[in-house]
C-alpha cells in the first residue's frame, strides 16, 4: 500500500473515531457512536497490518472472528453492575499493550533521542495504567478489600518511588541499549508506582480512578504511537487521553471535589457517617399505589439499587401506566448516580425509556416542588439532603437531587443501610417520606399489579 492511500485510510479512520466521540454524548445517538468508532478501529487495525506486510489476508480474517467472538460472548456475560470492572480490565491490557509496543520499538533501527522519550514514556505510563486498573479492577470485583489502604510514610515511599523512576528515565534516555538495566528499573518502578497510587483510594472513588486511567492508557498509546511512528495511533491515543481527562473532570464536578481530592484524600478509609434518627414511615405498595393513582406528576429517581435489582423495565411499565393515568412522568439522572458515568441511561435505554423523559439534576432541581411524588428507586448518597446541610458529612458539598423539597416522596430500598459512601440518609426520617422496603423489583411490580387490577 502506498503512503498516501495508507494516511487516507487513517484519516478516515480518525474521522470516524471522532463523530462516534460525539453521538456517545446522547444516548439516542450512543450505539450508532460506539459502531462508527468501532469500524474506525477496524479500518485502522487492517490497514496498519497490511501496509506493513505483518500478516496475510487469512490470517486477519481469522483473527477478527475470533475477537468478536470473545468480545460478543463477554459483552452478552458481563452484568451491567459489573461493567466499571470490565473497562478497567480494557484499560490495563491498553496500558500493558502500550509497554509493550514501546519496548519493542527499541529494536528498531535509526531510533533518535526522541523515540527512546517515546519508549520511555509508553513504558511508564502503561505501566501503570496497567497495574493502576488490576488494582482497580480488584477494589471493584472485591477480590481485594475495597477500602483505602493507607500507612504511614506512604506520601514519602511514592515520593522516592517516582523520584527513582524520572531518575532511571533519564540514564535510559542518556544511553539507550537493548538491555538497558535502567529500563528494566522503570518497568518495574512503574507496575509497583501504579499499585502505590490506586491502593490508598476507597471503591467509592474508583470509578474516577478508572477514567483516569483510560486517559493514561490514550496517552500511553500516543506516546506508543511516537515511537512506532503510527499516526493513527497517535490519533486514537490523543483522543483515548483527552476524552478520559474531560470525563475524569465531569465525574469530580458532580462529586463537587477536586481531583486531588480525589487521590490523596484516602476518602472512604473512614467512614465518619454522622448518625441520625427519627421516626420511619414505612408504606405498602398498595397504598403506595392509592398515592401514585392521585398524583399529576411523577418523578422516577434511580441509583445504583435500580441496577443491582435490574428494575429498569418494569419502572418503565410503571411510567406508561401512570402517564394513562394522565400523571406527566419524568425521570430525574444524576450524573454520578449508579457506579458507571452514564449508568443510569444506559438501564433506561435498554428498557426504552424515551430521551425526552430524562431530565439531568440542574434541570428537574428547580422544579422539584411541583412534582407531587418523587420515587427514589435504589438512589441514596445522591439523594441524601446532608450532602446540602450538614457540613461535618464527608459527602458535603456534592451536588444532590432534592427530593426531599418534592410534596411527597417515596424511597424504595431493602433496609436503612447508607449508601456507597457509607453516611446516613435524613431523608428516610423525613416528614414527607415513606419508605417502601423491599427490592426495588419487586415493589414496584406489586404496584404494577395494583394498577392493573
Ligand atoms: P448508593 O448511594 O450506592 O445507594 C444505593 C442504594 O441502593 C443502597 O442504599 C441500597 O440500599 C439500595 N439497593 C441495593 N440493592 C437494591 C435492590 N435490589 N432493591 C432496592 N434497593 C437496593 O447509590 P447512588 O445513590 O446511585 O449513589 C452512587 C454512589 O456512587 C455515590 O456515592 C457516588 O458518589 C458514587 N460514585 C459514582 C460514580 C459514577 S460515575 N456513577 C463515580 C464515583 C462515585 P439497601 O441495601 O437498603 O437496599
Amino acid at each position: 500500500m502506498s503512503a498516501e492511500l495508507i494516511n487516507v485510510c487513517y484519516i478516515v479512520a480518525a474521522a470516524l473515531f471522532i463523530f462516534g466521540l460525539k453521538q456517545l454524548g446522547s444516548p439516542a445517538t450512543a450505539v450508532r457512536g460506539n459502531l462508527l468508532s468501532a469500524t474506525g478501529m477496524l479500518i485502522a487495525i487492517v490497514v496498519t497490518l497490511f501496509s506493513r506486510g505483518i500478516l496475510e489476508f487469512q490470517w486477519i480474517l481469522a483473527a477478527a472472528a475470533v475477537g468478536a467472538l470473545i468480545g460478543a460472548v463477554a459483552a452478552q456475560k458481563v452484568a451491567m453492575t459489573a461493567m466499571p470492572e470490565m473497562v478497567a480490565l480494557f484499560n490495563g491490557s491498553g496500558g500493558v499493550a502500550s509497554l509493550l509496543v514501546g519496548w519493542a520499538a527499541l529494536y528498531n533501527t535509526g531510533n533518535t533521542t526522541f523515540t527512546y522519550i517515546t519508549i520511555l514514556l509508553s513504558v511508564l505510563i502503561g505501566g501503570v495504567t496497567f497495574s493502576g486498573s488490576i488494582i482497580a479492577w480488584g477494589k471493584l470485583s472485591e477480590v481485594m478489600p475495597s477500602r483505602a489502604l493507607v500507612f504511614g510514610a506512604q506520601r514519602a515511599v511514592n515520593a522516592l518511588i517516582l523520584i527513582a523512576l524520572v531518575a532511571c528515565g533519564v540514564l535510559f534516555c542518556l544511553d539507550p541499549a537493548l538491555d538497558s538495566p535502567y529500563l528494566y528499573a522503570v518497568v518495574a518502578l512503574s507496575l509497583l508506582f501504579g499499585v502505590m497510587v490506586v491502593i490508598p483510594i476507597g471503591g467509592a472513588d474508583m470509578p474516577v480512578v478508572i477514567s483516569l486511567l483510560n486517559s493514561y492508557s490514550g496517552l500511553a498509546a500516543c506516546a506508543a504511537g511516537f515511537a512506532i511512528q503510527n499516526n493513527i495511533l497517535i490519533v486514537a491515543g490523543s483522543l483515548v487521553g483527552a476524552a478520559g481527562i474531560i470525563l475524569t473532570n465531569i465525574m469530580c464536578k458532580a462529586m463537587n471535589r477536586s481531583l486531588a481530592n480525589v487521590l490523596f484524600s484516602g476518602f472512604g478509609a473512614v467512614k465518619t457517617a454522622s448518625k441520625v434518627e427519627g421516626e420511619v414511615k414505612p408504606i405498602a405498595a398498595e397504598d403506595a399505589f392509592l398515592i401514585l393513582e392521585a398524583a399529576s406528576s411523577v418523578a422516577f429517581v434511580p441509583g445504583y439499587g435500580m441496577a443491582v435489582a435490574q428494575a429498569q423495565h418494569v419502572v418503565r411499565e410503571l411510567g406508561e401506566l401512570l402517564e394513562g393515568n394522565g400523571a406527566e412522568v419524568s425521570y430525574a439522572i444524576h450524573p454520578v448516580a449508579g457506579r458507571m458515568p452514564g449508568h443510569m441511561n444506559v438501564l433506561l435505554a435498554e428498557a426504552n425509556v424515551p430521551y425526552d423523559q430524562l431530565i439531568e439534576m440542574d434541570d428537574i432541581n428547580p422544579r422539584i416542588e411541583n412534582i407531587d411524588v418523587a420515587v427514589v428507586i435504589g438512589a441514596n448518597d445522591v439523594v441524601n439532603p446532608a450532602a446540602r446541610e450538614d457540613e461535618d458529612s464527608p459527602i458535603y458539598g456534592m451536588p444532590i437531587i432534592n427530593v426531599d423539597q418534592a410534596r411527597t416522596v417515596f424511597v424504595l430500598k431493602r433496609s436503612m443501610a447508607s449508601g456507597f459512601a457509607g453516611v446516613d440518609n435524613p431523608l428516610f426520617f423525613g416528614e414527607n417520606t415513606r419508605m417502601l422496603f423491599g427490592d426495588a423489583k419487586a415493589s414496584i411490580s406489586a404496584v404494577v399489579g395494583e394498577f392493573k387490577s
